[in-house]
């Protein structure tokens, strides 16, 4: 278990609050999308490579990293592909 209240956030092991549930992520997961799935958190998805747009969920709060560049598929503002991103300060997302 994690702990939500931990005043900052290891740089390494950002945490990832998904619809009120808090996990760690951690570097070995590589992508958001398995931290997700490791943590028995559902996400729709169909590619994970950036292209189809299916994996979108909305960032409340923090910060990801695409780094393998900008995905294709579009995202609004406020949302993130989990399947190509990683989180680098603690998010809150909401998981559709
Ligand atoms: S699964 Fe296709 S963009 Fe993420």
């Amino acid at each position: 278990m994690v702990d939500a209240t931990s005043p900052s956030a290891d740089k390494n092991s950002p945490e990832v609050t998904a619809n009120g549930k808090t996990v760690c992520f951690q570097q070995q997961d590589k992508t958001l999308l398995n931290c997700l799935e490791k943590n028995d958190i559902e996400v729709h998805y169909h590619c994970r490579d950036g292209f189809c747009g299916a994996c979108r969920v909305k960032l409340n709060k923090g910060q990801v990293l695409y780094p393998q560049g900008e995905p294709l598929a579009f995202v609004g503002d406020d949302e993130i592909l989990p399947c190509c991103c990683i989180p680098i300060t603690n998010i809150d997302i909401t998981v559709e």
